[in-house]
């Protein structure tokens, strides 16, 4: 079967994504998706792009929802770059800008596509633990490095720095990329692009994904300095110029115009994280301070393996890490009231509080 197979396919070991299961009655809470939909002029808008124009090629250059992101964090459009999903923009970064002479340092535990995408471009990468609080210290990053990628909030722990440590970190590392992956930040996090205008080596990456509840859309994005941005888009027509068609560039664009559905849903979902979180400390779990859409937890009396296998028995879905300092926790995205009620009582049954 792998004949036919290249050397880099052979040797590859692939990101393995969050189930996507067909089960009835699911509380599907293992891919940090949102529990709300997608605003409803981004749907308006999506189904005007589902038109005749639809054979035409879309802007390679998705002008006018880089103009609506750039309009939206203050800056200016040539500091915007987007991308199929921000999994794509991370990729497109790791070649532009993290492939450099010395390492790229990142945290043990921490996105898992990084380790993934090191390997794919042949990235020298050095692994720095986080401490034993589970916490990214930017002091530990104090060391010779070719370049530094940190998801804030990290996942999957849920825990953020706050702005004056990036600032810090990028105090320490003037001369090398940095790059914040802020897929969680409008949870509670502090966002670095305020920094952007001081540090030409500050690249942060934002998604559709989560806060925007787009994730079926694919779309992520980028901001930083014009310098840094232009490199992103020479790999980005080295690898595919069209990566956002029409009805996503549609889409996205009036969801970032709607601002106010985007911070109501924002802060709905952090309401549910703290009732959630209450609920889980109740049962006895360990609950890691999350910024997230997302808790990591832990329960004492339970293996993570264990505790997600019986709750998927329930028709509850979660996410655990098999990797040595991960195993006992579970990764449980914040639902709606429903889903959380359909945890806690397949937690609580569980663990014989009924
Ligand atoms: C830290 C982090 N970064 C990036 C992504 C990618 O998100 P997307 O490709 O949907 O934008 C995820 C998805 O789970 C994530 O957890």
């Amino acid at each position: 079967m792998t004949l036919f197979w290249s050397q880099i396919a052979r040797e590859l070991s692939p990101y393995v994504p969050g189930e996507q299961p067909r089960i009835a009655n699911l509380v599907k809470l293992n891919s940090n998706e949102s529990p709300f939909g997608p605003s409803p002029l981004a749907l308006e808008a999506m189904r005007a792009a589902a038109a005749d124009t639809l054979r035409l090629y879309p802007d390679p250059e998705a002008g006018e929802l880089r103009e609506a992101l750039a309009v939206h964090h203050g800056v200016r459009p040539e500091q915007v770059f987007v991308g199929n999903g921000s999994d794509e923009v991370l990729a497109h970064a790791f070649v532009a800008l993290l492939k450099q002479p010395k390492p790229l340092l990142f945290p043990d535990v921490t996105y898992s596509f990084y380790p993934v995408w090191s390997q794919l471009f042949g990235l020298d990468c050095e692994i720095v633990p986080l401490d034993d609080g589970m916490r990214v210290r930017v002091e530990d990053y104090r060391r010779a490095a070719g370049s530094i990628v940190i998801a804030n909030p990290n996942a999957p722990t849920g825990i953020a720095l706050r702005r004056a440590e990036i600032a810090q970190l990028l105090e320490d590392h003037p001369d090398i990329p940095v790059l914040i992956d802020e897929a969680y930040v409008d949870f509670g996090g502090e966002t670095a692009v305020p920094l952007i205008a001081d540090h030409p080596n500050l690249l942060v990456v934002q998604t559709m994904s989560k806060s925007r509840a787009l994730a079926g859309l694919r779309v992520g994005y980028a901001l930083g300095d014009a310098g840094l941005i232009e490199a992103l888009r020479r790999v980005k027509d080295s690898f595919n110029s069209y990566p956002l068609g029409r009805i996503a560039q549609a889409g996205a664009t009036a969801s970032v115009r709607d601002d106010a559905y985007f911070r109501e849903s924002c802060a709905r979902v952090v309401a549910g994280r703290k009732a959630m979180a209450q609920e889980l400390i109740g049962l006895g779990f360990a609950v890691l301070p999350s910024s997230a859409n997302f808790v990591f937890v832990r329960h004492p009396g339970r293996g993570g393996p264990e505790f997600a296998a019986a709750l998927r028995e329930h028709a509850v879905l979660v996410r655990h890490f098999n990797k040595p300092r991960t195993a006992p926790y579970l990764r449980i995205t914040v639902g709606t009231e429903h889903d959380t009620q359909r945890l806690i009582a397949a937690a609580a049954h569980i663990l014989g509080h009924e």
